[in-house]
């Protein structure tokens, strides 16, 4: 078939797995897809990324949670979720009605924790695991395994063993070497990267005088961190040799390309989810006319072309 007739082509190969596109929602930002039902159709996105799953309830953090700030959004949720056995009775059918990938994202607070959560999941019809080592609204765990370039390892190497699925690490932006973190998890096994999570940041409510978030600190998110995350994707792209997803203020297809062309072979949309739930269906819709009117064959000839 001519390509005119099959139209462009947005495959990607992600660690041995075809996906149809290569956008898919960030995690925690789209719950497991049902609240988006009526607004985009989930056949057409590249893969469905979960919330994060734990092994048992978190009830997260204490309110105001949430703030708006310049270009983005600053967030101390803390990962609360129903635990694996809830997710797995209740998610997992609805994921499985669909003719998409999934991405279960993993939170844990200790090694045993995550190794829970991948356990429960192996024999479960998931196609990808994200282990998230880089919340920074949690005390302990999180976002300490992935500021520590040995701690990021090991929790990367224990979890790849009991792993059935690729198993992607989403890596913190909140440290100075990025390189050093996502290449300790590449030679521990990991399948892929995904980068960036949240910017540690804060607001100060001037009426009390106070933090304005209960937890203090939260999570930097949206069109503010683009830069940021670009450059980290660009720098770790030249150094590793199995595939990153890109996030990190994903707006628009133009936002999804740069990322491609920075060294990305998928990206997540997260923060742009909430302002515009049909954000990702514009994305893919963008990406598709851009392959057109620049006559490219696929988009996999454009990852990784923007590195002189
Ligand atoms: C409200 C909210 C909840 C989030 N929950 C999670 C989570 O459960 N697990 C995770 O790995 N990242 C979580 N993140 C981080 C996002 O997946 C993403 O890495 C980050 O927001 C940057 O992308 P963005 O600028 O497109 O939002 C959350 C972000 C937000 C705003």
């Amino acid at each position: 078939m001519s390509r005119s007739e099959k139209g462009p082509n947005l495959t990607v190969k992600l660690s041995g797995v075809e996906l149809k596109n290569p956008i898919m929602p960030a995690s925690g930002t789209f719950g497991s897809g049902k609240e988006f039902e009526e607004y985009l159709n989930l056949n057409r996105l590249g893969m469905v990324v979960t919330k994060g799953v734990a092994d048992v309830p978190w009830k997260g953090n204490a309110t105001p949670r949430v703030a708006e700030t310049y270009g983005g959004m600053l967030n101390s949720v803390g990962l609360q979720n129903p635990g694996s056995d809830h997710f797995i009775r209740e998610d997992i059918p609805f994921l499985e009605s669909y003719d998409t990938k999934t991405m279960v994202n993993i939170a844990g607070r200790s090694i045993e924790e995550y190794v829970g959560v991948v356990t429960a999941l192996q024999h479960q019809p998931v196609d990808f695991l994200e282990l998230n080592i880089s919340c920074p609204n949690i005390k302990e765990g999180g976002v300490a395994f992935g500021t520590d370039v040995d701690m990021a390892y090991q929790v990367t190497k224990k979890v790849k063993e009991a792993a059935k699925q690729p198993l992607i690490v989403k890596l913190s932006p909140n440290v100075t070497d990025i390189v050093a973190v996502a290449k300790a998890c590449e030679a521990a096994g990991a399948d892929g990267i995904s980068l960036i999570n949240t910017l540690l940041g804060m607001k100060m409510d001037i009426k009390t005088r106070s933090p304005l978030l209960a937890n203090t600190f939260g999570g930097l998110s949206g069109p503010a961190i683009k830069p940021v995350a670009l450059r980290m994707v660009y720098q770790v792209a030249r150094e590793i040799n199995i595939p990153i997803i890109g996030i990190g203020g994903i707006s628009t297809w133009e936002d999804a390309l740069e990322f491609i062309l920075a060294g990305a072979t998928a990206v997540q949309v997260g923060t742009a989810n909430f302002r515009n739930p049909r954000a990702m269906m514009e994305i893919i819709e963008g990406l598709e006319n851009y392959l057109k009117e620049e006559n490219i064959d696929g988009i996999e000839e454009l990852i990784g072309a923007g590195h002189k």
